[in-house]
């Protein structure tokens, strides 16, 4: 088994492995020792690993129920949130208990923001069986809800004590998923590894999985390490996301999925880079390789319609824009800009 610390404000470790679920209670019991779990998942995820889980729980002697609410990205909200409070405070779930998050994107973000707000915050843990998930969105400690506004704009940082990747969960993915989440995967390549990239472009993923996911949060954990609060290096993992951001708005959140928006973002941004002289010879290689993961690269939407909508996305500042440029693959930096420079570098 693969274990990978991260030194944030608090510590923990990710373990990632093929087969892993069947020990999480186990590997659980390790970290927290007093308490009972509420394991929250979808009906999806529910169907193929909830009772696995539950079982592993009960064999590790940890006394557990489990809340399950239903799929997609409409059930990241306020109700389901009070769903998961309520049925706390009617289960006598205390400050000493803790939340077991079984699922992608979603239920980790709902059901870490409830951890990070039920009693004042108590503990959890993630258990990522999503690609995006376990390469990202896990790690760190962002967890929110959606209001009408916009998406994740009410939420807390709040690091779980402990996250188990089991990469064989990957397999009950539909194609489509998997690739949705390989957006982020390249993303760490492009911003911080060249070994990534290399291992991504060249080596069957499926395969190598084990090691990928260890180099994503190793990746990960290191940035959220150095700036928890993304007042610095933590923006660069918002590389491809402005435009992603605007695209998934100008769509209404429908249709076009949060990966392939990533990957339009990415690969726009980096051509443009390249026509302004800020890289040479890597927007061709990204593009191979999103190509490769089954990744657009283009969309219809019209540039003016999405620079508009990047003004009203939550990451822009008073000041301007962060936006992340590739000077090389696995080399990245945050460049500053007016709003008139964007919609220079927008156009070119
Ligand atoms: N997914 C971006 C971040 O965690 O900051």
């Amino acid at each position: 088994m693969e274990k990978v610390t991260v030194n944030a404000s608090t510590s923990y470790e990710i373990l990632i492995d093929k087969g892993i679920l069947d020990s999480a209670g186990v590997l659980i019991s390790k970290v927290i020792t007093k308490g009972k779990a509420l394991v929250v998942t979808d009906d999806n995820v529910d169907g193929f690993y909830g009772e696995r889980v539950m079982k592993s729980l009960s064999d590790a002697g940890i006394e557990a129920m489990k809340l399950v609410f239903p799929h997609g990205e409409a059930s990241k909200n306020h109700s389901t949130l009070l769903k998961i409070y309520e049925f706390m405070a009617v289960n006598g779930y205390t400050r000493s208990d803790f939340i077991v998050a079984l699922g992608g994107g979603v239920v980790g973000d709902t059901a870490g923001f409830a951890a990070s707000t039920y009693m004042r915050g108590i503990d959890f843990v993630q258990i990522p069986t999503t690609v995006l998930s376990q390469a990202d969105s896990s790690v760190g400690g962002k967890t929110a809800v959606n209001i009408n506004g916009g998406k994740n704009l009410v939420g807390l940082f709040h690091q779980p004590r402990l996250v188990i990747c089991d990469t064989d969960t990957l397999n009950t993915l539909t194609p489509e998923f998997f690739s949705d989440g390989m957006a982020e995967v390249i993303k760490h390549g492009m911003i911080k590894s060249a070994e990534l990239f290399d291992i991504l472009s060249n080596k069957d993923i499926k395969e190598n999985i084990v090691d990928i996911m260890k180099r994503n949060v190793t990746i990960k954990g290191k940035v959220v390490e150095n700036d928890e609060r993304e007042k610095g290096e933590r923006m660069l993992l918002n590389f491809g996301h402005t435009l992603a951001h605007a695209l998934e708005k100008y769509y209404n959140y429908t249709g076009l999925t949060h990966g392939s928006a990533v990957a339009v973002g990415m690969s726009t941004f980096t051509h443009i880079a390249e026509r302004r002289g800020m890289c040479r010879g890597i927007a061709d290689r990204l593009d191979a390789l999103l190509v490769k993961c089954g990744l657009p690269l283009t969309d219809e939407a019209p540039l003016h319609e999405l620079y508009t909508l990047s003004l009203r996305d939550k990451k822009h500042l008073a000041s301007g824009m962060n936006i992340v440029i590739c000077s090389d693959i696995g080399q990245s930096e945050v460049k500053k800009m007016s709003v008139e420079e964007y919609a220079e570098f927008l156009k070119s």
